[in-house]
């Protein structure tokens, strides 16, 4: 998938210790866990002044809390979050009423858990606390270890009266995970010592590891720090530094500015010896205030950094015009931390944390993301976790829009179809990501990025950002809901009229983000009155097309047009917006011999279907030299939205390959991106029937050209499109059996077989390994499964797996699978484990030669395979699921059902599984004997006219 998990912040439901490393992303638990533990809010804070003490050393920290907070509701309980690992040794609530009371100390009492507690009240009486460590039940589950503690009084607490909760406090910071307050350390390459450094990273919720506080983001308050540092050692905060102690002393205590409201998540401090660069990022042209930037490292690293301070200063400048406000701290400070080992960067604010090898990396899309985050985030920030959703995705797409202005298009030049292609897939399925919730989050949040997109085409690029800048105005230092996005959007562009009344952006995007489903537009257009009739349905790829409801769902679409007659494609403002209506008609189309295109650039995250004139006038026109008149994304779309219709059976193949003509012509990777999916998914499909021949003979026909253009070696400061364009073509030619590609693959591998100790490492390149054991001899192949068996477990274990993956899913030849089915299966051959069976089964389903071949084998060895799986259920399901499910003809359904009526009673536990078989392989040939003909028929006409370019 695409880089979305990096993107996924908030969402950790961190409550007990146990849960610490399970890093969920899972948004609905999350919601229902920490929504269950929500603080009362009857005590709200509104500042906190801090010290800590961290000793690098020993791995330990001390500090002391004092929390300014109001009673909001009488109440006779403090709530806060305290995670159990982190230690209280004294606790003091002073309460100042605001009247003229006067304070008075009691003497320190202590509880019988141990805590010395004292009790500072206005009133004489005498006062017990009691501190508990507060048991919360979540849904069925008890957590016993919860973070949070309720400081019960024995007073009634008035409406506003203003408390001081007092913690001293200690704990042990992490050492070999990058959580709360950790220390890790590196080799000084000078005196080879081991230094010490201390970082944090609170988010989603760990700032209750390191510090009693209310740790939600709604509470946004300032903070007064000192942090207490070996005066070899530097420490950096959120803040500028204010003053130091007496330097004589071995620890120094740093005080930093005060901070804005920030939540706690946003909190972050470095102690550590690190080199570093600095400059002052100013700006001439918007008078905002000069940044002070610093970029740290070890000292032997930061020549790799250079070039960081000038991405920084593009990006934090780019996104100061783009919300109008300047970058709302004093200080940046961006660390390449060593061995640092979180999956994604902590964007705490002003101080950000990289890996070595992120932050020196090309391009600037990682920073870039991390510097959005210093608005969308820690400026202004999302209420609740569930609003973290709209942020994240607002995060990423204002991300690709500041990396597409910038100018680092290299890296990143198929923003956003690799994501889109994706999602389209995704929610056209029968069951959308199965019960898979990280791919749900994924594809949700991949889909709302969509959906900004759309706005920022639809209302236009000034709206959208002045709309963004409205936003920011008025949720900086606090914190919003998603719908103060779809408010701040909706006001803007009534203000600019570019979007008609009563429209609101809420109904809008509500529409698309609510669903997990996309749309398809069906585009009819009537030749004798010029008009077109626009409808709208969900779009549903996998077959069968049974989803229930489906009548239920209507979205808002933007009906954005482009006629040829008036080819205008920067003009994005939509004729009409579909307000869920299921269909309406256009009038005033073009003349009867010029196409449309709606949707042009993928405006919209939606696939549309034409009516076969249509189709055919645009793939005439793509045939032209006039093609580059349409945009790539756009060539990419059409080339896209036709096979996949066709895929999903609503629309002819002959149409759907007329649109890929104009490739012996197009030489953009972009708009070839799309075949190469086309021959994976179409290839697929069709492997069990005899046109499979004749689409590889195809596929060789159209990519041999383009191979052989691109040269088989990269050319000196090529582009990373051409690059791609070249491997994928060399791929995907190599697996229809393209000679030049399987001789120097052989080559290759005899390299291997030639090696005194073929054990001892695998000099093959990966790409080479595949075609081999597709179209290689027995030998080479026989040669692989020696190596699999005699594999030394000093290599590293998923080098196996890579070997036994293609030695499985690659071959073409029966004998080969049956081989290695019979030392597994049959022989039980003892350098194979169970997990290695499940794999290769697995894998079989790949491809019409495996599964068939693996269904030949069950066949014939059902007895003995039936008693080797006995106490193995899961295998056995495995073999059945694998051997029987896949089929897609006639032929398959025959050979499967007469399986199933010979051993009606024998499945056992895969009952269920044949049943569900019978039914998909109906399905599927159903959609074989549609569309194999047509498709047969088209390939007859297009090997004809090529007849001359084929070589046997
Ligand atoms: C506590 O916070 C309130 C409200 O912000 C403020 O008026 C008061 O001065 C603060 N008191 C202390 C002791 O900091
Ligand atoms: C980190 O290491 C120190 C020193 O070895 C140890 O006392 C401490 O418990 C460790 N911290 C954690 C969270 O395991
Ligand atoms: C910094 O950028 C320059 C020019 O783009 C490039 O030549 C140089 O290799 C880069 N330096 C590093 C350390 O990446
Ligand atoms: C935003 O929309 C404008 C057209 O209004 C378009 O030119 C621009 O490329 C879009 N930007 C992004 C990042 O989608
Ligand atoms: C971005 O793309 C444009 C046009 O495709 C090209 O002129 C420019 O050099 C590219 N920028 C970078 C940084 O590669």
């Amino acid at each position: 998938m695409w880089r979305c998990i990096a993107g996924v912040v908030f969402l950790v439901p961190l409550l007990t210790a146990a849960s610490i490393n399970k890093r969920s992303i899972d948004l609905i638990a999350a919601h229902g866990l920490i929504s269950d533990t929500k603080l009362p809010g009857d005590v709200t804070p509104n500042s906190y002044t801090l010290k800590l003490h961290p000793y690098p050393d020993h791995g330990n920290f001390s500090g002391e809390i004092s929390i300014n907070a109001t009673v909001q509701h009488q109440t006779k309980q403090v709530v806060l979050h305290k995670h159990p690992d982190l230690r209280i040794n004294l606790l003091r609530v002073v309460q100042i009423l605001p009247s003229d009371y006067e304070s008075r100390t009691m003497s320190p009492n202590s509880n019988e858990k141990g805590y010395k507690v004292q009790m500072l009240k206005t009133t004489w009486e005498q006062t017990t606390v009691s501190i508990e460590d507060s048991r919360i039940s979540v849904g069925s589950r008890k957590v016993n270890k919860q973070s949070m503690i309720s400081i019960d009084m024995d007073t009634v607490m008035k409406t506003g009266a203003v408390l001081e909760i007092y913690i001293e406090f200690e704990g042990y910071m992490f050492n070999d995970t990058t959580e709360g307050l950790f220390r890790n350390s590196y080799i000084d390459p000078e005196t080879k010592q081991k230094k010490w450094y201390v970082a944090t990273f609170m988010r989603p919720n760990l700032a209750r590891n390191v510090f009693p506080c209310f740790d939600e983001p709604a509470y946004k308050v300032p903070f007064q720090v000192t942090i207490i540092r070996p005066k070899h050692m530097r420490a950096i905060f959120n803040m500028p530094l204010e003053s130091s102690s007496d330097p004589s002393s071995y620890w120094v205590a740093d005080r930093f500015q005060r901070t804005p409201p920030m939540t706690t998540f946003s909190f972050a401090m470095v102690i550590s010896e690190l080199s570093h660069i600095s400059i002052n990022v100013s700006d001439s042209e918007v008078y905002f205030p000069d940044i002070k930037m610093r970029v740290w490292a070890r000292p032997d690293f930061i020549e790799a950094l250079t070039n960081v301070t000038t991405k920084v200063s593009k990006s934090v400048k780019f996104l100061e015009d783009f919300w109008g406000s300047p970058y709302p701290l004093p200080e940046l400070n961006i660390f390449a931390l060593p061995n640092y080992q979180a999956t994604k960067p902590a964007d705490s604010w002003g101080l950000l944390m990289f890996k070595e090898s992120e932050l020196s990396s090309k391009g600037s899309w990682h920073l870039t993301q991390e510097l959005v985050y210093q608005w969308l985030g820690a400026l202004a920030t999302p209420f609740w976790w569930s609003d973290a959703h709209i942020n994240n995705a607002l995060v990423r797409y204002i991300t690709a829009y500041a990396t597409l202005k910038i100018g680092e298009n290299e890296t990143f030049n198929n923003w956003p179809t690799t994501m889109l292609y994706s999602i389209y897939y995704e929610f056209s399925k029968r069951y959308p990501h199965g019960k898979n919730t990280a791919i749900k989050q994924d594809s949700s949040s991949a889909k709302t990025e969509l959906v900004f997109r759309m706005l920022n085409y639809t209302l236009g690029e000034t709206t959208f950002k002045h709309g963004m800048q409205r936003f920011m105005s008025d949720r900086q230092f606090k914190t919003f809901f998603g719908d103060d996005i779809w408010l701040s959007l909706t006001e803007q562009a009534r203000f600019d009229k570019t979007l008609p009344e009563p429209i609101t952006i809420n109904e809008i995007a509500g529409s698309w983000i609510t669903k997990d489903r996309l749309p398809v537009v069906t585009v009819t257009r009537n030749y004798n009155d010029n008009t077109a009739k626009i409808y709208q349905r969900v779009y549903l790829r996998e077959r069968p097309h049974d989803v229930p409801d489906q009548e239920k769902f209507l979205w808002w679409i933007p009906v954005v047009l482009i006629r040829q007659d008036k080819m205008n494609f920067r003009n994005t403002t939509p004729l009409i917006w579909m307000m869920k209506e299921r269909e309406i008609i256009l009038q005033d189309m073009p003349a009867a011999d010029t196409f449309i295109i709606i949707n042009p650039e993928e405006i919209g995250p939606f696939p549309v279907n034409y009516d076969t004139e249509n189709w055919n006038m645009l793939a005439e026109y793509l045939q032209t030299e006039n093609r580059t008149r349409i945009p790539v994304y756009t060539r990419a779309k059409l080339l896209h939205d036709a096979w996949n219709l066709a895929y999903a059976g609503d629309l002819s193949f002959a149409t759907a390959l007329n649109m890929t003509l104009f490739l012996k012509n197009e030489r953009e990777y972009l708009a070839w991106d799309p075949v190469f999916t086309l021959i994976d998914h179409i290839g697929k499909h069709i492997d069990s029937s005899a046109v499979h021949k004749k689409f590889q003979t195809y596929v060789r026909l159209l990519l041999t050209p383009l191979y052989q253009e691109l040269g088989n070696e990269p050319q000196e400061g090529e582009s990373e499109g051409r690059a791609h364009l070249r491997s994928s073509s060399k791929v995907f030619l190599c697996q229809t059996g393209y000679k030049p590609c399987i001789e120097e693959a052989q080559a290759a591998f005899k390299k291997w077989m030639d090696c005194k100790n073929p054990d001892e490492g695998n000099p093959v390149a990966n790409q080479y390994i595949c075609p081999v054991f597709k179209w290689g001899t027995k030998e080479e192949w026989e040669f692989g499964l020696q190596r699999i068996i005699r594999f030394p477990p000093s290599r590293k274990p998923s080098e196996r797996t890579y070997l036994l993956k293609t030695l499985t899913g690659c071959p073409n030849d029966p004998s080969k699978i049956e081989r290695l089915l019979n030392i597994t299966v049959l022989e039980q051959n003892g350098n194979f484990t169970d997990n290695d069976i499940y794999l290769i089964f697995s894998m079989l389903t790949g491809s019409a030669n495996g599964y068939t071949t693996l269904f030949n084998f069950l066949r014939k060895n059902w007895d003995t395979i039936k008693t080797r799986f006995e106490d193995k259920p899961m295998l056995w399901n495995s073999i059945i699921t694998s051997a029987t499910t896949v089929f897609k003809t006639q032929e398959g359904l025959d050979m499967v059902s007469k399986l199933y009526l010979e051993r009606r009673t024998e499945f056992g536990n895969a009952d269920f599984v044949i049943e569900k078989a019978l039914k998909n392989i109906r399905e599927e040939t159903r959609w074989s004997n549609d569309n194999l003909p047509v498709i047969e028929k088209w390939l007859d006409g297009y090997l004809r006219n090529n007849e001359d370019k084929i070589d046997c």
